[in-house]
């Protein structure tokens, strides 16, 4: 059950940080390694390269990327030109391209280059959380700020890496973790000390994907699906999102980002099995059937397929499209927009990396 844990143990994004002066060009700035080289971290590394000026201002390079097979590692710091041939390399060949190193991985990446920020993109285990917790605790205790994309360290142990990274004085970024490319995570912090009613989402593009599908075209769940994998929204394995760990994942993530102790033990996850038969019906009842993560301090957390009211707030949101509505009482606070996708989630990563580098200078 959630408890409230207390503006004093709130999570703060700049964990003992606040705003910092923007390095000299040249002098201070970061070293970026980057862990887990799929869509995502291939997409962040030609961002970053796209905007090499803007990093050199910043003091930032790459001294590391890694997939599960080896590394490229390059103390000095990769050029443009260079992460945009890592970005090329076949899939778990990232060793291939310059500075390849077969077979290493994050102890020789942090031997040799001692990164200050750690970007995590390796895949979410929501059973082990591995390997994304065991790097959170190897960056944080060698003294990396920490950025991440996977879920799964924060949605099993959060308040453990919060509590490590605040005594160390270092940043915990995860505005990729929920809505990647829509800040809710922002958003959440600047309504620590409001006092939550409720907060209901759609969080997972997947199923609102396929629901979209379902109620759009009228065809049962399993053709949807195969629209949704077709078009590279849906995983080859979507059961993830089906069975709702992504989407609790995610609320967790939330609610414990408001200061609530929710645990990933603690929400009630449904799967979406709806039949076609199920969306006409509801349809004809003047309402939508979506797939919700819902969260009541002192009531529920779960993540289920419900119907909501035809052009409702989380009605309108179509297709890969994220929606959270945050009840305080004195407002109800709406938000929507893109929630992933690697050039999203780049875009996320890159925002908490410039946060970790500036604090929240404009
Ligand atoms: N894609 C999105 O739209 C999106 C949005 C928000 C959040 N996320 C999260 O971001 C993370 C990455 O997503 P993705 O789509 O980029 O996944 P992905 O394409 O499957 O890439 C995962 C990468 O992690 C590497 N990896 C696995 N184990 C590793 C280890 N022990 N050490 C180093 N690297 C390891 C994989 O290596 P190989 O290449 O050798 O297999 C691969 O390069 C996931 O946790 C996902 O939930 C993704």
């Amino acid at each position: 059950m959630a408890i409230w844990a207390g503006d004093a143990d709130a999570p703060n994004a700049i964990v003992g940080g606040g705003p910092r002066a923007p390095p000299e060009p040249g002098r201070g700035g970061a070293r970026l390694a980057i862990i887990g080289f799929g869509g995502a971290g291939r997409e962040l590394a030609r961002l970053l390269a796209l905007k090499s000026d803007e990093m050199d201002r910043l003091g930032v390079k790459v001294v590391a990327v890694a997939d599960s097979r080896g590394a490229a590692i390059c103390p000095r710091g990769f050029t443009g030109y260079e992460l945009l041939k890592l970005a090329e390399t076949p899939r778990s060949q990232v060793s291939s391209g310059p500075c390849g190193r077969p077979g290493a991985g994050v102890d020789e990446v942090y031997d040799e280059t001692a990164p200050t920020i750690h970007v995590e993109v390796t895949p979410s285990d929501y059973e082990t959380g591995e390997p994304g917790l065991s790097h959170a605790f190897k960056a944080l205790r060698s003294g990396a700020s920490f950025v991440t994309a996977n879920k799964a360290p924060l949605a099993l142990r959060f308040w453990d890496i919060v509590s490590e990274a605040a005594s160390r004085g270092l940043y915990l970024g995860y505005s990729a973790t929920v809505m990647a490319g829509t800040p809710l995570v922002s958003l959440l912090r600047g309504l620590r000390g409001c006092e939550l009613r409720s907060f209901e989402g759609i969080l997972n593009a997947t199923t609102n994907y396929v629901l979209t599908v379902m109620q759009e075209k009228l065809v049962p769940l399993e053709e949807a699906l195969e629209e949704a994998k077709a078009v590279g929204v849906a995983e080859p394995d979507p059961s993830l999102d089906l069975e709702g760990w992504d989407a609790a994942a995610k609320l967790v993530i939330v609610a414990n980002t408001l200061g609530y102790k929710l645990t990933l033990g603690d929400v009630r996850r449904r799967p979406l099995n709806v039949s076609l038969g199920d969306v006409v019906s509801a349809m004809r009842r003047g309402r939508v059937v979506k797939y919700v993560a819902r969260f009541t301090p002192g009531g529920a957390a779960e993540v289920a397929p419900v119907e909501v009211e035809q052009g409702s707030f989380l009605a309108q949101a179509r297709g890969t499209e994220n929606a959270v509505t945050i009840d305080v009482g004195f407002n109800v606070v709406k938000l929507a927009g893109r929630g992933g996708g690697v050039d999203a989630t780049a875009h996320a990563l890159l925002a908490d990396i410039i946060e970790a580098v500036r604090g929240w200078v404009p």
